[in-house]
């Protein structure tokens, strides 16, 4: 694994996609432990997530449905801090066991947006899964209970994370090159 150059940045390898899906594989189990004889309702978050939404659900032994929102938060390396919502929820939640598939928590601004958007609808439950974690950039009090790995505050791209909308298809995590 080589260094990418994106626009007019350039990454360096971060995080196999070996670990990834090893990750991966351990949320889907704490999942399917907790979601005994109970269905599952996923909102995938789009773009950043589509990857792990598909890897984790594969896993899933669960029941299951999932639907998508697209929502947008991030110019260039850096949250704005203004969620513009670009797709919308069109089902109902009403009594639903939901979980938010989102791929990073990073200052939580967007999940603290759909948090509270969900909970308005009623869902019996509401849970978040983010594949990862900036413990150092995250200030809010919403729970994220399946978290697959906590990563330091840099800007990564790769399965499915994006600079400029560029590298999503990456197979492993890239970072930025310092
Ligand atoms: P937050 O609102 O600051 O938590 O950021 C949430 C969204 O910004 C994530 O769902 C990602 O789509 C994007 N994002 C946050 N950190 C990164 C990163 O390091 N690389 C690429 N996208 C990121
Ligand atoms: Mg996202």
């Amino acid at each position: 694994m080589g260094t990418v150059l994106l626009g007019n940045l350039e990454f360096e390898p971060f995080i196999p996609k070996e670990e990834i899906l090893e990750a991966i594989t351990l949320l889907a189990e704490k999942i399917n432990r907790d979601y005994q004889g109970r269905k599952i309702y996923f909102i995938g978050v789009l773009n950043g997530s589509f990857m792990f939404a598909s890897d984790l659900l594969k896993q899933i032994e669960r029941t299951c449905e999932i639907s998508f929102v697209k929502v947008r938060s991030y110019e260039g390396t850096q949250s704005t801090g203004t969620i513009t919502e670009e797709l919308g929820l069109q089902e109902s939640l009403e009594g639903k066991d939901v979980i938010v598939i989102e791929d990073i928590v990073d200052t939580g601004n967007t999940l603290e947006y759909l948090y509270g958007r969900f909970s308005e609808l009623r869902p019996a439950s509401l849970e978040i899964a983010s594949l990862f974690l900036k413990p150092d950039a995250y200030h809010k009090s919403i729970p994220v209970k399946y978290v697959g790995m906590e990563i330091p505050n840099d800007f990564i791209v790769g399965y499915g994370l994006d600079y400029e909308g560029e590298g999503r298809n990456l197979k492993d995590l890239y970072k930025l090159k310092q």
